[in-house]
């Protein structure tokens, strides 16, 4: 039988997505075990998830951090390999034009938030990272650190909207406020921007006249619970397999995208 492969879990809230990937472990159809469980948040219920199973957990201050930021920038030092330009130069989060110490602020914080999980993932060999309803964006300074082979991507994501419509923090909410007919969840690899990474797989239900905000979450993270486990465990077999295309548009503009295709 092949060998398991190591996963690590960073969520911030409820962890009912995280739930679904460790009973899928621990029933086999993911051949797999979760190593670690980190956050952003000390209350996360889902921590409790991973202690009752035993999985460490770690907790990662990053509003102390922003905190401290705010109250003087000068007394947060960004870790030594912090390439400001390289980082700025990569990450797709801020619109041109955005304020520039705005987008200083953000990556500076981030990265020494970043340095920090790192840091606490270190003692731990991994295969794979799922975010589970982590509700911070990862920089290209954690992201680079993770993903050594590009090709290799190792840090997947569940988005509660069928991307790439409605990145951002409420997907659900954004899809019912839309008045769209079909809502949806994404499992995708992430990149350099908000929700804008390789799609692995995607799940939609319909709107119904009568469906509320709260029965569309209902229906959507029903969905998640099960395409999580099933994104993790092609990963986990080893089927997912990932590669740069290049198209050429009508007006002979030619654009690149890196795909994931099921083997
Ligand atoms: C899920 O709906 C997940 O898709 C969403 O947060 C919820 C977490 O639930 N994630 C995001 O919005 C990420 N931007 P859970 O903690 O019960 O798994």
């Amino acid at each position: 039988m092949a060998k398991k492969i190591k996963i690590g879990a960073v969520i911030s809230g409820g962890g009912t997505n995280l739930q679904a990937i460790i009973d899928s472990c621990r029933s086999g159809e993911i051949n797999g075990e979760i190593v670690f469980v980190g956050t952003d948040n000390p209350d996360a219920k889902g921590l409790q998830r991973a202690e009752e199973d035993r999985i460490p957990t770690f907790v990662t201050n990053y509003s102390g951090i922003i905190k401290k930021y705010n109250n003087d920038p000068e007394i947060i030092a960004a870790p030594d390999d912090f390439i400001y330009e390289d980082i700025l130069t990569k990450q797709s989060f801020s619109p041109e034009g955005y304020n520039p110490e705005k987008i200083k602020k953000f990556l500076v914080t981030r990265a020494v938030a970043e340095d920090d999980l790192l840091k606490q993932m270190a003692p731990y060999q991994f295969d794979l990272i799922v975010l589970a309803g982590f509700m911070r964006n990862l920089t290209p300074y954690f992201i680079d650190r993770v993903n050594t082979d590009p090709l290799n991507p190792r840090i997947m994501n569940i988005h509660p909207a069928l991307l790439p419509s409605f990145p951002g923090v409420d997907g659900y909410g954004d899809t019912f406020r839309y008045g769209c007919k079909t809502g949806g969840c994404t499992v995708h690899f992430i990149d350099y921007g908000e929700d804008s990474g390789p799609i692995i797989g995607q799940k939609s239900f319909q709107i119904e006249p009568e469906d509320t905000i709260d029965t569309i979450k209902k229906k959507g993270l029903e969905l998640e619970w099960q395409l999580y486990p099933e994104c993790v465990r092609l990963f986990a077999e080893g089927r997912l397999k990932t590669e740069k295309k290049t198209f050429t548009l009508d007006n002979g503009k030619t654009f690149e995208r890196v795909f994931v295709t099921v083997v």
